[in-house]
C-alpha cells in the first residue's frame, strides 16, 4: 500500500516559531489592530495628503524614522480607501516592515536600482523616489501587467520593468547595478491567519522556495556592483528561507559581508546563528526579523555590502 503523506499540522507549525522565539506564535495570532500607508512622493506632497485626509476626518499617526509613513487603527481602513488620496493614488497601503526594509537600501540621487522579485511594485515606487532609474523584474505574467498599471497609476517615470525570471537576470547585467533589493517569493509565514487554519503551509513549501531563493540571491549578488549594497528579505519566519539563504551566499562569496542595521523597533529580533542541526555563521546576528505588532508585518531582513 502507497505511504500516505502526513498533512502537516497547527502544532507543527507552533513548535517551530516557538522555538525561533516563544512570543511569536501569539503575536501572528493577536488581531490585527493597526495598518499603514505612505504617501507617494511621485505624485503629491505630505502636507497636501495630510490637509486631505483632515478634510475627511482622517486624521494618522506619523512615525518618527520615515516622514511619509502613517499609522491608522484599522477600524479605519475602509474610510482611507474610501478617501480621495487613496483613490487618487496620492498614498499606497504598505506594511511598515516593508517601508522598513525599502528605506533601509542605501540609495542616492544618482543610482541604478534592481528590484529583483518585485510585484506588485510598493518597493520599487519607494526606490523610484530615491534614485534615478530602477529595474523592476517580475515572471508572472499577472502580476507583471499589475505591476506596470500600478507604475503608471503612480506617475513613477523612471521604473523600467522585465517580465523575466530573476534567477538569470545576472548573465544579462553583471555588476550593473548601484543597489539591489530582494523581496524573494517566499512561503509567506507571516501572512498566516492563525484563525482560519494552515491549510497552505508544510515544509515541503519552505524547502522549495529555499532553493528558488538560493538561486536568486546569487543572482541579485552578482547583478550588484562591486561597493553596492543589496537587501534580502522575506516575509516568512522559517530560518531555511532566511538565515540559510544568507549564509549560503557568505559561505559563496569571502567579499559578500553583512551590515548592521540600525533601529530602535522593539520589536524585533536578531537574526539565528544556529537553527536544528545547522549551524551559521555568527555574523548572521547582525540579520534582523520583525514580529508581527500593530503596523509592522512578520518579516525579515539582511544588508549585504559586496566589497
Ligand atoms: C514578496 S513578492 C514581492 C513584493 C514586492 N517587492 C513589493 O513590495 O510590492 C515576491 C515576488 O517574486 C515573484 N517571483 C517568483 N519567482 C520569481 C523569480 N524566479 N524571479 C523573480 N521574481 C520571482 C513573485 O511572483 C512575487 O511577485
Amino acid at each position: 500500500m502507497a505511504k500516505q503523506k502526513k498533512r502537516a499540522t497547527l502544532e507543527d507549525f507552533k513548535k517551530r516559531l516557538d522555538a525561533i522565539n516563544p512570543n511569536l506564535f501569539n503575536m501572528l495570532s493577536a488581531p490585527k489592530t493597526h495598518f499603514s500607508f505612505r504617501v507617494n512622493l511621485n505624485r503629491t506632497t505630505v502636507k497636501d495628503v495630510l490637509e486631505k485626509l483632515k478634510q475627511e476626518g482622517i486624521e494618522p499617526q506619523s512615525v518618527d524614522w520615515c516622514e511619509e509613513a502613517f499609522v491608522l487603527p484599522i477600524e479605519h481602513r475602509e474610510a482611507l480607501v474610501k478617501s480621495k488620496p487613496y483613490t487618487s493614488k496620492e498614498v499606497y497601503i504598505q506594511n511598515l516592515s516593508s517601508i522598513f526594509a525599502a528605506i533601509s537600501l542605501k540609495t542616492e540621487p544618482e543610482f541604478w536600482v534592481l528590484d529583483l522579485a518585485a510585484a506588485p511594485g510598493g518597493k520599487s515606487l519607494i526606490f523610484s523616489e530615491r534614485a534615478k532609474k530602477v529595474s523592476a523584474v517580475e515572471p508572472d505574467k499577472n502580476r507583471f501587467f499589475m505591476m506596470k498599471r500600478n507604475f503608471k497609476e503612480s506617475l513613477a517615470k523612471n521604473i523600467q520593468t522585465y517580465n523575466k525570471d530573476g534567477r538569470f537576470i545576472y548573465k544579462a547585467c553583471p555588476q550593473w547595478f548601484d543597489a539591489v533589493f530582494l523581496d524573494a517569493p517566499c512561503s509567506s509565514e507571516a501572512h498566516i491567519d492563525i484563525n482560519k487554519g494552515i491549510t497552505w503551509w508544510n515544509q515541503r513549501r519552505i524547502y522549495k522556495f529555499a532553493k528558488l531563493q538560493k538561486e536568486l540571491i546569487i543572482s541579485a549578488f552578482e547583478s550588484l556592483k562591486t561597493g553596492g549594497e543589496m537587501i534580502y528579505a522575506t516575509c516568512t519566519f522559517a530560518p531555511e528561507e532566511n538565515e540559510a539563504v544568507v549564509n549560503y551566499l557568505l559561505s559563496k562569496y569571502p567579499n559578500a559581508k553583512l551590515l548592521p542595521i540600525p533601529h530602535n523597533f522593539q520589536n524585533t529580533q536578531e537574526g539565528l546563528t544556529k537553527w536544528q542541526e545547522e549551524e551559521y555563521s555568527k555574523e548572521l546576528s547582525k540579520t534582523l526579523r520583525f514580529l508581527p505588532n500593530k503596523a509592522f508585518s512578520g518579516f525579515y531582513m539582511a544588508k549585504i555590502v559586496k566589497e
